[in-house]
């Protein structure tokens, strides 16, 4: 551990532009410093807080850090090929693309209790990322996401985003440059590194991903129908002014009536679902204006293949939560 556990009484909160630029100029030396000329290994989800970090290191050290990107299969459209875009193509770091799709979907196969899924998806996430290091040669260091919150709140929701699984053989000297810095602090660094909006600003994200928001045994057919109903989703909402602070679609493992043709057939329902929070202990469904709703419904209908019905989960926490699992 380089940085303290404790975040100092006097340390300026990051709000702008020229603390952030100071900020990055100061963790660019301390990691210089604590890696010298050894290898660092980075698992890069995309989200917010690994994608910085994996910035700030490779502004740092370059092509000493190797980046794994794991794609379970879960990620929501366009994630994995912005990975790709972003690091390997514009920033030029070294990163290793691990389509796991086909190992996390066959391990998932039939699983249906929610915390199984999540327990499958979080050791195997570790089994391949282990895999993936073991792969390469004279790693000495870690390199991780982890931000304030998440050593504040002791049962952070994010804990198996963090390699914390790695078997005694692996247990790398942890880099971790955002440890102190709270989520809005993350999100002015990521900025002034030059990170694309849409990954700067995202909405949070599970860690077992859209495992969760199709409820039950994840079949293949569901599982894309949830991408692709999510993806049009966002793009309505992101219309919004006031974004909401979460906002997806679930489509449960149920089918119900439908008509086309004069034919009845069976279908799935996609679940709207936007909700504001401060602490993600409770919630309030945000109020989406009906014509919004209605284009949703009409291009989700009309270009998701499977779903007949579209709903609106209008419901708070408590007592629901926020996910469906
Ligand atoms: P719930 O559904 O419990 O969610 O109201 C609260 C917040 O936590 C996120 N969430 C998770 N994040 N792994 C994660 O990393 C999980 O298994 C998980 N389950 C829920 C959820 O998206 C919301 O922001």
């Amino acid at each position: 551990m380089y940085l303290p556990n404790k975040r100092p009484d006097n340390m300026e909160r990051i709000t702008t532009p020229a603390l952030a630029e100071a900020f990055i100029e100061e963790q660019v030396k301390l990691i210089q410093e604590q890696v010298g000329d050894k290898k660092v290994l980075l698992a890069l989800s995309g989200g917010v807080d690994s994608s910085v970090v994996a910035a700030l290191l490779i502004k740092a050290i370059g092509k000493q850090l190797t980046c794994v990107h794991v794609n379970h299969g879960l990620l929501r459209k366009g994630e994995p090929e912005q990975v790709v875009q972003v690091f390997r193509d514009e920033m030029n770091a070294n990163l290793v693309y691990v389509d796991a799709i086909d190992r996390f979907l066959g391990l998932l196969e039939g699983v249906a209790e929610p915390e199984a899924k999540r327990k499958i998806i979080g050791a195997e996430f570790i089994r391949v990322f282990e895999e993936e290091a073991r792969k390469l040669e004279g790693i000495e260091f870690l390199a991780q996401g982890t931000i304030y919150p998440d050593i504040t709140e002791s049962d952070g929701v994010k804990a198996h985003h963090n390699v914390g699984g790695l078997p005694e053989d692996m247990q790398f000297e942890l880099v971790e440059p955002v440890r102190l810095l709270y989520k809005d602090e993350v999100r002015v660094v990521g900025k002034a590194l030059g990170l694309p909006d849409g990954m700067v600003f995202r909405q949070p994200f599970p860690g077992p991903g859209l495992g969760v928001r199709c409820t039950g045994a994840i079949t293949r057919d569901r599982l894309e129908a949830v991408r692709e109903a999510d993806a049009i989703v966002r793009e309505e909402i992101e219309k919004m002014d006031n974004l909401p602070w979460q906002y997806y679609v679930a489509i449960p493992d149920l089918k119900s009536t439908g008509v086309k043709d004069d034919k009845r057939y069976m279908g799935w329902a996609a679940i709207i679902r936007a909700v504001n929070t401060v602490d993600a202990v409770t919630a309030e469904s945000v109020e989406i204006p009906w014509e919004r709703l209605c284009v949703m419904r009409d291009r989700i209908i009309a270009e998701v293949p499977g779903i007949n019905r579209v709903l609106w989960d209008i419901s708070d926490k408590p007592v629901a939560t926020i996910e469906w699992e």
